[in-house]
């Protein structure tokens, strides 16, 4: 299973939303996998493509997959990227997929509501959250959640949250108002550093695919 195998290219996908978009990039690149890995229950699949395997991983894992190299190529969210630091990945292409906004949001007037303590916000991007926070000077109490970040505000969790939005039905089903964009996102082609040297006619090969497959898709 190493990806120290000089012959394979692993390629780390994330599942769930990414995996949704990332099927039909493939499909218009010309990746066959050997079942749909949109319905399978493996974790590992081959392709059409003799030297070319599939992972299929946990969103927020596909950085550390790569960054470790046990995936030489990935298909990452730009908000878990720079969640993750992101330095020690090479990042050569925007598919231009899962695209969506990391913002701030809460109830109406949320921002102004703590003036002589830390603003509370709650989400799963905490040292992204963290460094938006130091930059525009304000002190935070940062609360780390792991999904519905939309309710923290709504139960007195927290003031504010920084979550994803994309078409907003989240944050008016459930009354809050978009404040401040932090990042535009949309999903991103990684690829391990070593790997990018080693394995650099057939990363090439990929990416050049990914490149052709994603602008099939616009
Ligand atoms: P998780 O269980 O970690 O939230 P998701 O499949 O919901 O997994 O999200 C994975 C990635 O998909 C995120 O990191 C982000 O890049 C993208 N994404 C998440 N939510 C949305 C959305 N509402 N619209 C577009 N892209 C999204
Ligand atoms: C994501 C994100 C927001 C919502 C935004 O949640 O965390 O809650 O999508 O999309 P919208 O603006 O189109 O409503 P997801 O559905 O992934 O749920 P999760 O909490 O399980 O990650
Ligand atoms: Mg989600």
């Amino acid at each position: 299973m190493s990806s120290s195998d000089p012959d394979m290219v692993t390629l780390a996908l994330s599942k769930g939303r990414i995996l949704e978009d990332t099927l039909p990039v493939l499909a218009a690149a010309g990746i066959e996998p050997e079942v749909d890995p949109g319905k399978s229950r493996k974790l590992v699949f081959e392709t059409n493509k003799p030297g070319l395997r599939l992972l299929v991983i946990r969103a927020s894992d596909v950085p550390t997959f790569v960054a470790y190299g046990a995936a030489d190529v990935g298909v990452a969210g730009k908000d878990v990227l720079i969640e993750h630091g992101g330095a020690d990945l090479y990042e050569p292409l925007d598919l231009g997929i899962a695209t969506c906004r990391l913002m701030t949001a809460g109830l109406p007037g949320a921002m102004d509501a703590a003036q002589h303590r830390p603003l509370r916000v709650a989400t799963k991007y905490v040292e992204t959250t963290r460094a938006h926070f130091a930059r525009i000077g304000r002190q935070v109490e940062i609360i780390k959640l792991y999904g519905s970040m939309e309710l923290a505000p709504l139960v007195g969790l927290a003031d504010v949250i920084v979550d994803l939005v994309d078409t907003g039905n989240t944050l008016r089903a459930n009354g809050l108002e978009p404040f401040e964009v932090l990042e535009d996102i949309s999903a991103r082609l990684v690829v391990n550093k070593a790997a990018q040297k080693m394995k650099h006619a057939a990363i090439s090969e990929l990416v050049e695919l990914f490149d052709r497959g994603a602008a099939g898709q616009v």
